[in-house]
């Protein structure tokens, strides 16, 4: 790791390697100082004094790699507004992920989305934090279930949602996100589609058209988890709340809230619609994230991590910039076939 020109000191976990922390200095506390202002209200002081070193390592590092970090929304606030350059949901990141010029991608998310990333750019180095930051929705389908599917439903396309390995979007017509999955099911002209992996997704987009949806059994560890008892409890415990609900959720609890939407949607609502008390049924750093922007909104935050998203952290970040780790690499031959699908859908409008 690489010496900052301040006072390090070891700290230890039982079984954990030896890594050293650097330490807070008045020099760092100026530079990060703007940062820290605008964290405030969601990062208390002392937990402040663990993050700016690492933030202010990994702004200077960025410039030395020449680097640029996307995050997905899901990021925990030091991540999403201190070291980010590009935030959004999947939709976003893999459409900024092709604008990029840096020569360096970290993503910080989970890694269906870095495949994305290097998907779009083959020839830009692009790191992920953390490896084991994976998907249970990626990890409920492989490419051979994939075939077998093509060959129950010959002629039928097949549309995938983002949420799935390389290998996968490989083998699909399209790709799609929450955000634009009715749109990219209804561009293909046909009857029915074969929508993989997520179920719930699946359903929620069968409600809104009259395309016929074949669904996988996948879901999300997270979004499965709400429900429609859930909602009912926070509807009583404040009276007039605004729900809003991820379409990774079941169609009840999509039923029962009063918007869904990508995690963008949910933001793009927050933002323009101003409601006075709002939850988001969703993975809870999203509150964190937009409170910052929206202090006039009370954000009610029941919380349910995604373990994936949560292998993120700054010293990662920071050795991830240091030592050029972790490379996401994907098959060439498998990489020219996904970016067909990827490629499919961002040309959709
Ligand atoms: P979004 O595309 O809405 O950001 O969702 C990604 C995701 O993993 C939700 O669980
Ligand atoms: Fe996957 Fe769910 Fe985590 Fe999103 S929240 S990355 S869908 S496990």
């Amino acid at each position: 790791m690489q010496s900052q020109a301040t006072a390090s000191t070891p700290v230890t976990a039982p079984g954990a390697t030896v890594r050293p922390i650097t330490l807070m200095t008045p020099e760092i506390a100026a530079r990060t100082a703007p940062i820290h202002a605008r964290l405030r209200s969601v990062i208390p002081d002392a937990r402040w004094q663990l993050f700016a070193p690492d933030i202010d390592a990994i702004l200077r590092l960025k410039k030395e790699r020449n680097a640029v970090i996307l995050a997905h929304n899901y990021q925990t606030p030091e991540i999403f507004h201190g070291v980010a350059d590009i935030v959004g949901d999947s939709l976003a990141l893999a459409r900024e992920a092709a604008r990029v010029s840096a020569d360096v991608i970290v993503l910080c998310g989970v890694h269906f989305m870095a495949e994305t990333a290097k998907i779009i750019n083959p020839d830009k180095t692009v790191l992920i934090p953390d490896m084991r930051a994976g998907c249970s929705l990626a990890d409920s389908i492989t490419a051979a279930d994939v075939r077998l599917l093509r060959q129950k439903y010959p002629g039928v396309p097949v549309v995938t949602y983002v949420n799935t390995s390389a290998d996968v979007k490989a083998e699909s017509d399209i790709c799609c996100t929450s955000g634009n999955a009715v749109k990219i099911v209804e561009s293909l002209g046909v009857k029915r589609v074969l929508f993989l992996p997520d179920e719930y997704l699946a359903q929620n987009v069968a409600a809104q058209t009259d395309v016929e949806i074949i669904a996988w059994k996948g879901y999300c560890e997270v979004h499965e988890l709400f429900t429609v008892a859930d909602i009912e409890e926070l509807r009583n415990k404040h009276p007039g709340i605004t729900v809003l609900a991820h379409p990774e959720c079941s169609p009840d609890v999509v039923d029962a809230a009063d918007f869904s939407g990508s995690t963008a949607g949910m933001i793009d609502y927050v933002g323009s619609q101003r409601p006075p008390r709002v939850v988001l049924v969703t993975e809870c750093s999203m509150s964190d994230n937009i409170a910052v922007q929206y202090p006039d909104v009370d954000f009610i935050r029941p919380c349910r991590l995604c373990p994936h998203m949560k292998q993120i952290s700054l010293p990662k970040i920071r050795e991830a910039l240091e030592n050029m780790t972790y490379e996401v690499k994907v098959d060439a031959a498998i990489a020219v076939r996904a970016r067909l699908a990827v490629e499919r859908m961002l040309a959709v409008k």
